[in-house]
């Protein structure tokens, strides 16, 4: 068989492991690759290259995704799935793998209804698809996360303040979440839940008695009062990073509590790097799923994580509705909130 792989969206760890995978896997049916690069504009442009052993031997270890990526949507330009689907006849493609997030496998569903013969594999840092319990690249970017605050710990500490972490998640608030638990914080506020600025400096200030500082982390999609005119991708969504939300928490908890507190907010550091074993594993695992969910005729469907298993999903499971934080994972952040 001739199998199309592209990556879309985002970058995260875990992408060329998967597209690694994905090159292994088609091996041992003696398959041919052919990458797509930048996302879904490689098959509406035909911007591909040969994959092979040589190509992706070595890219275990590497952040990022050796096929480039982009966040270009074919059904929001005109004639586009056309242009995508004639290409992929052109090119001989019998099958296309697609490695993305929501937006990215909502593009594999609807052409998938179109007749293209696609698979999908979750990736987001956000983690926040629905029809897999983990996506790859959200460990990694949540090991970077906790590890900027146990450094801006020691800063806050040795200076007697109260320090804000911003992380990224879009509309979900597990990369805040995760950050805050694991990384020891005193408050944490995300998008699902609508902020309690009097409950939070209460605490705050109980807390900076207690040990003379005090962390919050703090999630871009935080419901704030802040929305102003922002730059939209071609699949709507905002650029979060410009609404400064670490900062308006900074201010508001210096001017309620009349703290020195200070603010940062490490982006996209939380995106690149070397891939957790865990990412490591999920991406092999779910790239080499994906081409036997080929050869077994699974079209329309992910390779997800449930349980431990690497499982054959529904598409739309994944691209339906957003994966939010549950009142179960707020319980138990509220355990350690003492
Ligand atoms: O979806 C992944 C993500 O990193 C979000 O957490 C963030 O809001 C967005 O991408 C940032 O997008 P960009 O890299 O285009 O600025």
């Amino acid at each position: 068989m001739r199998i199309g792989v592209l990556t879309g969206g985002g970058d995260c760890p875990g992408l060329n492991p998967a597209i690694r995978g994905v090159v292994f896997r088609a091996m041992d049916y003696n398959d041919e690759v052919i990458g797509f690069e930048e996302g879904w504009k490689g098959p509406l442009e035909s911007i591909t290259r040969p994959l092979d052993l040589n190509s992706v031997d070595e890219i275990i270890d590497r952040g990022g995704t050796i096929l480039f990526t982009s966040r270009t949507n074919p059904f929001a330009i005109k004639d586009g799935p056309e242009r995508v689907i004639e290409n992929l006849k052109r090119l001989g493609i019998d099958a296309l793998i697609a490695i993305g997030g929501d937006d990215t496998l909502g593009v594999a569903a609807k052409l998938y209804k179109l007749g293209v013969k696609v698979v999908g594999v979750p990736k987001t840092m956000d983690n926040d698809l629905s029809g897999t319990d983990y996506t790859f690249g959200f460990d990694t970017s949540v090991t970077v996360a906790i590890d900027a605050l146990s450094r801006l710990r020691d800063t806050a500490r040795s200076h007697k303040r109260i320090i804000v972490l911003e992380v990224m998640g879009r509309h979900a608030g597990w990369v805040a979440l995760f950050t805050g638990i694991a990384g020891g914080a005193d408050w944490v506020l995300i998008p699902e839940e609508k902020p309690d600025f009097d409950a939070m400096c209460a605490h705050l200030r109980k807390d900076f008695k207690r040990k003379g500082y005090a962390l919050v982390v703090v999630s871009e999609g935080t419901e704030l009062p802040l929305d102003a005119e922002s730059e939209v991708d071609q699949f709507g969504h905002k650029l979060l990073q410009k609404r400064g939300v670490g900062d308006f928490v900074a201010r508001l908890i210096k001017e309620k509590l009349n703290i020195p507190t200070r603010s940062a907010v490490i982006g996209h550091i939380q995106r690149g790097g070397a891939p957790t074993l865990f990412d490591r594993m999920l991406g092999s695992r779910t790239g080499v799923k994906a081409v036997d969910m080929i050869h077994n005729g699974e079209f329309g469907k992910m390779a997800a994580l449930v349980g431990n298993r690497i499982d054959a999903v529904p598409l739309e499971e994944a691209t339906g509705k957003p994966k939010v934080v549950s009142e179960e994972w707020l319980d138990l952040l509220k355990v350690f909130l003492k």
